[in-house]
């Protein structure tokens, strides 16, 4: 098979990882929940994995690095545990359903205002508007740092400046960029950074967090069992624990330590050098097949290693299909859980085939998947 769906994992996984989660599964007590060596070591595993993460992505303080199962939970951690009655909050097109969702529930349940910064149908926007949509009771801007399917990028320093001067949070959905740009949200101005460890952190699924930045109060979204102060009846005040009720997924994150190690080793620009060739190369390809139309902004230098398009009028599962029947490349179709994007594009009906490269991926991957688009078009309509 060749593997084009890192967008929505990464499924080959370096090996340190691997090796990492399979002796975490045989060795790791639960954390804080015992004084013998296995609890412990699960301790120190969390604990290590929190310091390189906070270091990673510039948190000022490991206590602030959250674990959650993904960065839709970290989303609506972040969302829910800031924004309130009376709050007016900014978002974008771009968005994908774990932050649009839990931002219609909250304009649902307690009349949260809502405004939405227009796309193009490059989608891109204009920061200006952005600007202009900011109101008296405005209190958070929460956007994403690339769309999940044209692969464009925000520019978040602006967003993040933006923010700082205009006294709002700025709340950043970092799931298809963590490990792939740097991202220092202390300089960036991030006021809670949500990222997955799957994508291109190159960790396990079940793996996600959210990092605070400062004092920025964030309301426990579940409460429960903590392994400490077990008789108070509220949830425990102090971060992390504050945020994380339950039994963390230790072996996860085991794995997701080894995958920050290997960023770190491997060096994130190199990794980022590497897809996006692949990505630009498909990309070049695809220019020359007349069928074909590619969605997103390539003029600019700056973008996720994602090349989404159709081929005329095709639907696209059924280009997907005939991808992975015909040719073994995987990659995702349809909706791509982003339905304002999908409006933005006119691609509402037909959706999009997303194509999405990895550190994995070779340059052969990419032109046996251009060749394959190129026939596939000549038998289309
Ligand atoms: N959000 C993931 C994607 O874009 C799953 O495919």
């Amino acid at each position: 098979m060749i593997y084009l769906d890192n967008a929505a994992t990464t499924m080959q996984k370096p090996d340190c990882v691997v090796h990492a989660v399979a002796e975490a599964l045989t060795s790791l007590g639960n954390a804080s929940r015992g004084a013998h060596d296995a609890a412990l070591s699960s301790n120190r595993v969390i604990y290590r994995t929190r310091a390189a993460l906070a270091a990673f992505f510039g948190c000022p303080d490991p206590s602030k690095v959250i674990f959650t199962n993904n960065s839709t939970e970290a989303l609506n951690i972040a969302i829910r545990g800031t924004i309130g009655e009376g709050d007016h909050v900014i978002t974008t097109c771009l968005e994908h359903n774990s932050v649009l969702r839990p931002l219609y529930l909250l304009q649902e349940e307690k009349g949260v205002r809502l405004d939405f910064v227009q796309a193009d149908r490059k989608g891109c926007i204009r920061y200006e508007d952005l600007e202009d949509l900011i109101c008296p009771d405005t209190r958070a801007i929460v956007c994403t740092h690339a769309s999940n399917l044209t692969g464009n990028v925000l520019d978040i320093e602006r967003i993040g400046a933006l923010a700082k001067r205009r006294g709002l949070l700025f709340l950043l959905d970092a799931s298809q960029t963590a490990g792939y740009f740097p991202i220092n949200m202390e300089e960036t101005g991030v006021s809670v950074l949500c990222f997955t460890g799957h994508k291109s952190m190159m960790g396990p699924q079940g793996t996600g967090g959210l990092c605070i930045n400062g004092d920025i109060e964030v309301k426990p979204f579940k409460v429960g069992g903590t392994g400490v102060q077990s008789f108070l009846t509220s949830q425990p005040e102090e971060y992390p624990t504050r945020l994380e009720a339950g039994t963390l997924n230790g072996h996860g994150i085991a794995g997701l330590a080894a995958a920050v190690d290997f960023l770190t080793r491997t060096g994130i620009d190199r990794i980022r050098d590497h897809e996006a060739n692949l990505a630009r190369r498909f990309y070049l390809a695809l220019r020359g097949i007349p069928e074909v139309s590619v969605y997103g902004d390539f003029e600019t230098g700056e973008r996720c290693p994602i090349v989404a398009m159709n081929i005329g009028r095709v639907d696209s599962a059924v280009v997907a299909d005939e991808l992975f029947n015909s040719y073994g490349i995987a990659v995702r179709a349809g909706a791509h859980c982003a339905p304002l994007m999908h409006k933005a594009l006119g691609t509402t009906k037909q959706g999009a085939v997303r194509f999405s490269f990895g550190y994995f991926n070779t340059t052969e991957d990419c032109d046996a998947a251009a060749e394959a688009v190129a026939e596939i078009a000549q038998g289309g309509e």
